[in-house]
């Protein structure tokens, strides 16, 4: 019965400013031309599920190529946009440099605010769009381009260097901006004995592990990574003493001191497709895991799950309306975009 009423073709809920397409049926047809797609996901997304997600998914993949569109997706989204529709997958640093390179007319950020404003500033040509417009960020909430001003007053000649997870207007008034993946190695490029790194504290605080240059952090938080607790780890690795421990660099000092790796998103990644280790716990968002799991069967993941409400707005409903109707477009003030891109760029230069 579940069957039946899935096949009828069938609207997706959403808003909409224009008459809506008509989705495909799952027929047996369609089943079998996305079998390939369903092999890369059947391990997290039932046969069920797969009823609702192929019509979406054939109609995303037409219609990118309609719009002459990319889907630029990061790696904390869901394993059926990560896996079946989305054309770049990577952390910020890597999705930032694919929005810098790619000859596609419209870029749909399947990710945060932040990183749609990074893609439109160094594809300011392009249309770049967000699927939702709440999906914001701890991070980039926690300070504004006043608070930023204020700093440059209270320490000056110091040099800022903001993380990506803030606003255009925020990068503006920073020298350079800085990612999980990279954050010592713009401290280092700018010779200075004292850098304000903003505005993640916990970020700054592991940074300032691993340079001799005197770090002065902000007090903002991711909230996801900060509900991690080393009383939690330390339960997990008491029951499983050979379980191997990774951590994002927004972890709290005391999770982070616990971990036998941290790094990005990507790092993490990269980290147990090297090391194959038995058992991970990954400290991070648990989309992950669902999205390298498929790739590692030989590892066990451990996953605390905690998910970004933010990141988890994005959905396969979303992306299809985006691309139907061309929403969200993303823009940016263009005497803060020339700013902010100047922060930007200089970062992807100093890693390409
Ligand atoms: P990465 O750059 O490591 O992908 O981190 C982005 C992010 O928002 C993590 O919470
Ligand atoms: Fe921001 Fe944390 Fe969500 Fe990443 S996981 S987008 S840092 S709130």
């Amino acid at each position: 019965m579940v069957q039946a009423q899935a096949a009828a073709p069938r609207k997706p809920a959403g808003t909409v400013s224009e008459p809506r397409r008509v989705l495909p049926a799952f027929s047996p047809e369609l089943k079998r031309e996305l079998e390939p797609l369903y092999a890369r996901v059947s391990h997290v997304v039932t046969p069920m599920e797969w009823v609702h997600y192929a019509p979406l998914i054939k109609a995303i993949n037409e219609l990118k190529r309609e719009r002459d569109a990319v889907i630029l997706a990061h790696n904390y989204m869901t394993p059926e946009i990560f896996h079946c529709v989305s054309d770049f997958r990577g952390d910020s640093l890597q999705l930032a440099k694919e929005a810098a390179k790619t000859k596609a007319k419209v870029i749909v950020q399947a990710g945060v605010h932040f990183m749609a404003e990074t893609s439109k500033l160094l594809s300011p040509e392009k249309m770049v769009l967000i699927p939702h417009l709440e999906a914001g960020c701890s991070l980039a909430a926690s300070i504004t381009a006043d608070d930023v001003r204020r700093l440059r007053e209270a320490y000056p000649g110091v040099p800022i260097v903001t993380y990506v997870n803030t606003s255009a207007a925020v990068k503006a008034e920073c020298d350079i901006t800085c990612t999980s993946s990279n954050a010592v190695k713009v401290v280092e490029s700018l010779g200075a004995p004292r850098v304000l790194l903003i505005p993640d504290e916990y970020l700054s605080k592991y940074v300032a592990t691993k340079t001799k240059v005197e770090i002065i952090a902000w007090k903002g938080h991711c909230e996801v990574h900060e509900r991690f607790t080393a009383d939690e780890l330390e339960a997990y690795r008491k029951s499983d003493p050979g379980v191997k421990i990774i951590a994002h660099p927004e972890c709290p000092p005391d999770v982070i001191r616990m971990a036998d790796f941290t790094g990005s998103t990507s790092g993490m990644i990269n980290w147990v497709k090297d090391k194959r280790p038995k058992k991970v716990l990954l400290v991070t968002e648990c989309s992950m895991a669902s999205n390298v799991a498929a790739e590692v069967p030989d590892v066990d993941f451990i996953r605390p799950c905690n998910l970004c409400p933010h990141m988890k707005r994005i959905s396969l409903e979303k992306i299809y309306d985006s691309l139907v109707n061309l929403q969200y477009e993303v823009t940016v003030d263009p005497d803060v975009a020339e700013r902010a891109r100047r922060a930007v760029e200089r970062m992807v230069n100093l890693t390409n």
